[in-house]
């Protein structure tokens, strides 16, 4: 079971959203982590086949999926950034709808509709339209209908935007116990939402895929140059304007603590201290790293 990218490329008129991304997927979970406008939704539709690319191809199992058409979307689950509900449908009709279209025959359907809204925890309230549910119920009614039809690849947008804390670790439990034997990307930008869950991390920024990983091999990365130190609030503010200074925040006494990457010692007085996830991503993505620098990013592939 392998899902492939080959130099996958999507043109917008003259602006490149996706620049010839190449990747490979087996089962397990793929963390797909970039900033706004990186092409994360661009990429996932082109591997949902609802967006054709300019240029390249994904491929299924050897085949490219332009060849596979409807066989290949059968084993699709997707959750798009922008999923449009029912409004006046019950959370449970709109599972056994859904069901019909993916030619899921009744009993079966009702329950298996029923197990993934008990899954979501949404049982108790699938009578209830889905105008009155908060953004976080419609969040996983969404991650639900994902995955109606067992899919082998399931592809989630942002499957946590909008979800409270104890939501995030539910769901994070849901797609770790869904992900055997599947090949699960999600997107996100919220580091902590793939740092425990995923195999892999994919990094992308500007349409290309700039570091790729495990968290472990990732963070390794920027070993020996991740800092710690407090300051006085001027030298903060003189360092944030010259440094990539990550986190900052004052303690109460009003000393500074900043959090930052450097080639070089930043202070007299800072000491190093473990990378996480966050700091490449803060690094990867901030301002100084300019578009011309992946040049820490080393890529594991
Ligand atoms: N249909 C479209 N027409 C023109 N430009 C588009 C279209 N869809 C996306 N883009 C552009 O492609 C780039 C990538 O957008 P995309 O939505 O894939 O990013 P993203 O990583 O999903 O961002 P976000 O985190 O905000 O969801 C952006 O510059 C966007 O403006
Ligand atoms: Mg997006």
């Amino acid at each position: 079971m392998e899902l492939k990218l080959d130099r996958l490329t999507k043109q917008f008129g003259a602006a490149i959203a996706v620049d010839r991304v190449s990747a490979a997927f087996s089962p397990g979970v793929y963390g797909l982590l970039g900033a706004n406008g990186a092409g994360k939704t661009t990429l996932m539709r082109m591997i949902c086949d609802v967006l054709k690319p300019t240029s390249g191809s994904v491929i299924w199992n050897g085949g490219p999926i332009e060849r596979l058409g409807a066989d290949y979307r059968a084993l699709l689950g997707y959750l798009p950034q922008d999923f449009g509900y029912y409004p006046d449908f019950t959370a449970l009709d709109f599972m056994l709808y859904l069901s019909s279209l993916k030619g899921i025959d009744g009993r079966m359907a009702k329950r298996r509709s029923m197990d993934l809204l008990d899954m979501v925890g949404l049982a108790d309230v699938c009578k209830r339209k889905i105008r009155t549910y908060s953004g976080g119920m419609k969040q996983r009614l969404g991650i639900a209908q994902a995955v109606i039809n067992d899919p082998k690849v399931l592809v989630l947008d942002e499957p946590t935007a909008g979800l409270d804390p104890k939501e995030r670790v539910r769901f994070r439990n849901i797609i770790s116990s869904f992900a055997q034997d599947k090949i699960v990307i999600l997107s996100t930008h919220i580091v902590s939402d793939v740092e425990y869950i995923a195999d892999e991390i994919l990094m992308m920024r500007a349409g290309s895929i700039v570091m790729t990983g495990t968290v472990a091999q990732i963070v390794a990365d920027i070993r020996g140059t991740v800092w710690e130190c407090g300051v006085t609030p001027q030298e903060a503010s003189a360092m944030a304007a010259s440094m990539n200074v990550g986190n900052l925040h004052y303690d109460r006494g009003g000393m500074a603590v900043v959090r930052l990457v450097s080639d070089t010692r930043p202070h007299p007085r800072a000491r190093l201290v473990e990378p996480t996830l966050e700091d490449v991503y803060l690094h990867l993505f901030s301002e100084q790293s300019g578009d011309a620098s992946g040049e820490r990013g080393a890529y594991h592939g």
